[in-house]
């Protein structure tokens, strides 16, 4: 299989196939701390390849892939994870799709598969039942007793989806919120986003100050003002503002705000 490495999610998902098969690493972003999404060799590409593997938004160093791979033949697989709802994409692209549920979707605890059902089928004889997507096709997602609550909430949500308009009008929202956020880390003399602009995720934003001990002390004045969660991951350090869906346009309006005071009073 092909892999592209864009940052640690896409990292343990190659060390992870590698314990079934054979590995192709086609590129990778980790010279540069994961901060773009690297450009395509496509005589890298395996044609013989049985899938190939992208992490389409990178939570942690807040990339996404704004083009897809052309694969050919080669059935594309994507973990959107981070990023599921947030906007449209073209689902005829993929092979396999799949996300966990804890960031635009509901409670941690469902995954959601979405996969092409001329794919269904080839499994390694020792893969075990649980994780056999055809046992799970077959069996209407009903093959042992799945976690219903989780379900039932993430039916709440498509339904909010749905009154706010569907995917095409929450994608307007995220754009509008990423926009407040990166064009005022794009003047401010203070503040620095990390990402290549044109790989900027829509999801995730991270930016730091000059000096960690900046960062620390926006990171906890931050927080007395109400601002949650706002530490970057501790692999990078920084900040990072998350804008999952659930995020209205006035929180990143906020935050923009409290930003602007941050840096008048420490410029
Ligand atoms: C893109 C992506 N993939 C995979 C994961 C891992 O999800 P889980 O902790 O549910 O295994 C995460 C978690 O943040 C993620 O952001």
């Amino acid at each position: 299989a092909d892999y592209v490495i864009t940052g640690q999610w896409a990292k343990k998902a190659a060390a992870e196939a590698e314990r079934y098969g054979k590995v192709n690493i086609v590129a990778s972003s980790a010279d540069s701390t994961f901060d773009h999404i690297p450009t395509l060799d496509p005589s890298k590409f395996d044609p013989e390849a049985d899938y190939f593997y992208i992490t389409l938004n990178n939570t942690i160093y807040g990339t996404r892939w704004t083009e897809l791979p052309d694969t050919g033949n080669v059935p594309l697989v994507g973990d959107m994870s981070s990023s599921i709802l947030s906007q449209e994409i073209d689902i005829t692209k993929f092979g396999l799709l799949y996300a966990g549920a804890q960031k635009n979707l509901g409670p941690a605890g469902v995954t959601v598969v979405i996969v092409r059902e001329d794919l269904l089928g080839n499994a390694m004889d020792f893969t075990p039942t649980m994780l056999r997507y055809d046992i799970h096709a077959e069996n209407n997602s009903l093959y042992n007793t799945p976690p219903t609550y989780g379900i039932y909430f993430m039916g709440l949500v498509f339904d909010w989806v749905k009154r706010q308009g569907g995917v095409a009008a929450l994608q307007k929202i995220n754009e509008r919120k990423a926009a407040i956020l990166y064009d005022f880390l794009d003047q401010s003399e203070l503040f620095r986003g990390t990402v290549v602009k044109k790989d900027r995720s829509l999801m995730n934003a991270p930016f730091v100050l000059p000096t960690k001990e900046l960062d620390e002390k926006f990171i906890k004045e931050a927080k007395e003002h109400g601002f949650e969660n706002l530490k970057g991951h501790r692999t990078v350090g920084g900040m990072r503002a998350s804008m999952y869906n659930a995020m209205p346009i006035e929180g990143v309006e906020k935050l923009v705000e409290f930003m602007k005071k941050f840096e008048m009073e420490n410029k």
